[in-house]
């Protein structure tokens, strides 16, 4: 196996923060991702599986174990009765990329989950979500390796149990699981998904936009953001949203706009009426942490707030500080403890 030794990780990752993987192994195809898997778990290491580098904090004093770095290529359409196409893609092709051809080829589904950053086998683990869709909604397998069988098995959508920014992935199966491939269920000719107002904003003068209307929209407010990735941009090195927006009872949500100057901005929390989806950089701006603002090589995003950004050189550690500080000062004025949603690689006991 070409495995390598003490590799810097800070730039494989969009935050450009962060140590070395004691070993590391660019894995092309399935065996020879099953074989570091398995070298792994004869040297008794602890295993990270890299994908876009777009979500993730490394520690400053880097990895222990094995990074396998999924480098799995392959994007397959394939055609279904009535009108559905099945888009396959391998763990390591790049997000951006898949949604571009689906819209290239006029199938709905994912076309505003355009321009984030990261690779597809990262999709179902955090549920990737943004401008009213998600993941959740078109996928309908996830092949990939069961480090405890040593098998590759085929998980149906509702084994992933989905939620926002939740899997099985991320919660109740972390280690398990290494995904190969997923394959999500498009509509051909499919009408695009409109329902989040700042899309519709965006589209005022577009009536009925096409699918490739929508995901150059999406870009654009991406980009006005700060949210898609731009060479040289001084607010790029981030890991997108560092927070998530946190789910209160619909009392909580009341006292707080009794109190707040304007209209405080929530969302539904899936079905449940009795529970409402704050947004997190409302919050963040409320308990007085201003965009830009910064803390010696940290900050906050000058076009974001909820995106922590390095801006040249940062230590993990004055990152979790800033967020420390991003966190009590939250709790201390709406008693919310915002919780981070990036991975933590590398950091023992976050
Ligand atoms: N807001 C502020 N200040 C800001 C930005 C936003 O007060 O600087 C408030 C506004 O009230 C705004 C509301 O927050 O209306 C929502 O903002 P935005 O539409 O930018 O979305 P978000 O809730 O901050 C979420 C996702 C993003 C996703 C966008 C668009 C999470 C944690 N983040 O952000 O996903 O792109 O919606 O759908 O759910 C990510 O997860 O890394 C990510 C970038």
């Amino acid at each position: 196996l070409p495995i390598q030794e003490n590799v810097p990780l800070a730039p494989m990752t969009t935050l450009g923060i962060g140590g070395a993987a004691r070993y590391f192994l660019p894995a092309r195809d399935e065996q020879e991702v099953a074989a570091g898997v398995h070298w792994a778990g004869e040297q008794g290491l602890p295993l990270f599986v890299l994908g876009g580098g777009s979500n993730i904090v490394v520690a400053d004093e880097g990895f222990p174990g094995l990074v396998l770095r999924m480098e799995l290529r392959g994007l397959n359409l394939v055609e279904e009765p009535d009108g559905i196409i099945a888009l396959e893609a391998a763990a390591g092709e790049d997000w951006d990329q898949a949604v571009e051809l689906a819209v290239s080829r006029n199938l709905a589904g994912i076309e505003c989950l355009s321009g984030i950053p990261g690779t597809v086998g990262g999709t179902p683990v955090q549920n990737v979500g943004a401008y009213g869709q998600e993941v959740s909604e078109t996928l309908v397998w996830v092949r990939a390796l069961d480090r405890r069988s040593g098998c590759v098995v085929t998980l149906s959508n509702a084994d992933c149990r989905f939620s926002y920014r939740q899997s099985i992935f991320n919660t109740a199966q972390p280690e398990r699981y290494v995904v190969l491939a997923v394959t999500y269920r498009l509509r051909r000719n499919g009408e695009p998904a409109l329902g989040y107002a700042d899309l519709q904003k965006e589209l005022a003068g577009t009536p009925t936009p096409s699918l490739a209307q929508v995901r150059d929209a999406v870009r654009r407010i991406r980009e006005r953001k700060a949210m898609l990735l731009v060479p040289g941009d001084p607010d790029g090195h981030s890991a997108g949203s560092f927070f998530k927006n946190p789910v209160v009872s619909r009392a909580h949500f009341e006292r707080i706009q009794g109190t707040a100057p304007g209209p405080v901005p929530h969302y539904p929390a899936g079905r449940d009426e009795t529970q409402v989806k704050l947004a997190a950089a409302w919050l963040i701006e409320n308990a007085g942490f201003r965009k830009g603002c910064t803390r010696g090589r940290v900050g906050i995003s000058s076009k974001h707030t909820l995106a922590l950004v390095n801006r040249g050189g940062a230590s993990a550690r004055e990152l979790l500080a800033l967020a420390r500080e991003i966190q009590d000062g939250v709790n201390q004025k709406f008693g919310i403890e915002l919780r981070p949603e990036p991975i933590f690689v590398g950091f023992s006991g976050v």
